[in-house]
């Protein structure tokens, strides 16, 4: 896949009006509804401020949760989580969308920006099409959730077109969305020249350059707890690393998959056969595959469970496997200490509990010290690493969960395969 797409630097957007998508699927508090984390808006910034610079009219969209578009869709997915479709109101349906308006969104921005933020009612409605149609250079407006309209994720060529229209320009830097062919993050960019913002070319940058030509060795280190959601990333990167670091509730398949008994841990005996292979393959290729040689387990799955250490691979009978142990621990921060890059997506043990977040605090306090090139992936490892004060210490921590783990996986993202080659 070509990561090297044209930038909105290399297009003149002077003046212009400019369809920006932005990734601002932010968390917020279930109650209030107020913004958790505003990492992604503030990761848009330097892209909105260099096209409010140039004059252009910005006309920024985004999707937020997964709202479903239509009532009748709505009626069909409560019906299936048990609820009486009879019982189910129009008037309730609408609640749901109006949780996942952007105006919260729009008010953040606005105060980041230091400028009005003017938020449309709608997507391609009148609202927003009279809006964009009003907008100045140097202003900017922001569409309401592009998944309010039922066509977004399908893909829908019309809906596109629409979106399309109300601009001369199409700029993406919404990297958590490239892995999305969507009518926003995709479609739009067949109906007009299409290029990156500034968020987008340094994931590209800095993750491609990780997997095209890695000062080495490159050491990934995989966590989290499925098998199952890393099995392209583990394929792909064995093709490509020198070490790979498996930790997290996947270790307990390879570890039964090598004959050890793991007791109540997580297991995903269907992909027993592919840990074999993978490690087959990793012998084969000559790359190094290191799992944990101790852990801590308790009896059950509670932040109040008492640690026990587990000195070996075999985790007894009536326990599971939290966090790996410190000889582990040594064996892993070893292998980042002699990085020339490290790529880390997942954490090494149940981290949201404390007596079980050594092993995840390790690792990061391991990549903050290391003088490699340090790759931190979205999701849980992002949060990790936040939670425990060593973002700044990362040179890259990617904004996308599901994109950055398709990036690694090498799979084409329809959102970056839309924009032009440079
Ligand atoms: C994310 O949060 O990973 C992105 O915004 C994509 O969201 P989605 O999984 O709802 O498409």
């Amino acid at each position: 896949m070509n990561y090297n797409k044209k930038t909105v630097k290399d297009i003149d957007v002077a003046g212009k009006k400019v369809l920006l998508r932005c990734d601002f699927n932010v968390p917020q508090d279930k109650a209030t509804g107020a913004i958790t984390d505003d990492k992604r808006i503030v990761a848009a910034l330097p892209t909105i401020r260099y096209l409010l610079e140039q004059k252009a009219a910005v006309i920024a969209c985004s999707h937020l949760g997964k709202p479903v578009a239509t009532f009748d869709s709505y009626v069909k997915k409560q019906a299936e989580k048990g609820k009486d479709p009879a019982s189910i109101t129009e008037e309730e349906w609408k609640k749901s969308l109006a949780k996942l308006s952007l105006a919260p969104v729009a008010k953040r921005l606005s105060e980041l920006l230091g400028q009005e933020v003017i938020m449309a009612a709608d997507v391609v409605g009148p609202d927003a099409t009279a809006k964009a149609a009003a907008l100045q250079p140097g202003q900017i407006m922001l569409l309401e959730n592009t998944r309010f309209e039922k066509g977004e994720t399908k893909n829908d060529p019309e809906l596109a077109k629409k979106m399309a229209s109300m601009a001369e320009v199409y700029v993406s830097d919404a990297f958590g969305a490239v892995h999305r062919a969507h009518a926003s993050t995709a479609g739009v960019a067949a109906y007009l020249p299409a290029v990156s913002g500034f968020l987008i070319q340094k994931e590209l940058e800095i993750m491609g350059g990780a997997l095209a030509n890695p000062k080495r060795p490159l050491v990934a280190i995989l966590g989290g707890s499925k098998v199952s959601s890393k099995i392209g990333v583990i394929n792909n990167l064995l093709d490509i690393a020198d070490t790979i670091i498996i930790g997290g509730g996947m270790c307990y398949t390879f570890a039964k998959a090598m004959g050890a008994s793991v007791g109540k841990s997580l297991l995903e005996s269907d992909w027993l056969d592919y840990c074999k292979e993978m490690m087959q393959k990793a012998k084969e290729k000559g790359v190094k595959l290191l799992l944990p040689v101790d852990g801590l387990a308790a009896t059950e799955f509670s932040a109040d469970a008492a640690a026990h250490p587990v000195d070996g691979v075999d985790i007894p009978d009536d326990m599971m496997g939290m966090d790996i142990g410190p000889k582990t621990i040594e064996l892993y921060t070893d292998a980042v200490k002699n990085a020339g890059t490290v790529i880390w997506n997942g954490p090494m043990g149940v981290f949201e509990f404390p007596a079980f977040a050594e092993g995840t605090r390790a690792i990061a306090k391991a990549l903050a010290e290391s003088d490699a090139i340090t790759i931190v992936g979205g999701g849980d490892s992002a949060a990790a690493v936040a939670q425990l004060g060593y973002a700044d210490k990362m040179t890259h921590i990617s904004t996308g969960g599901g994109a950055s783990l398709e990036f690694l996986e090498g799979k084409e993202l329809p959102g970056v395969a839309c924009l032009l080659d440079k």
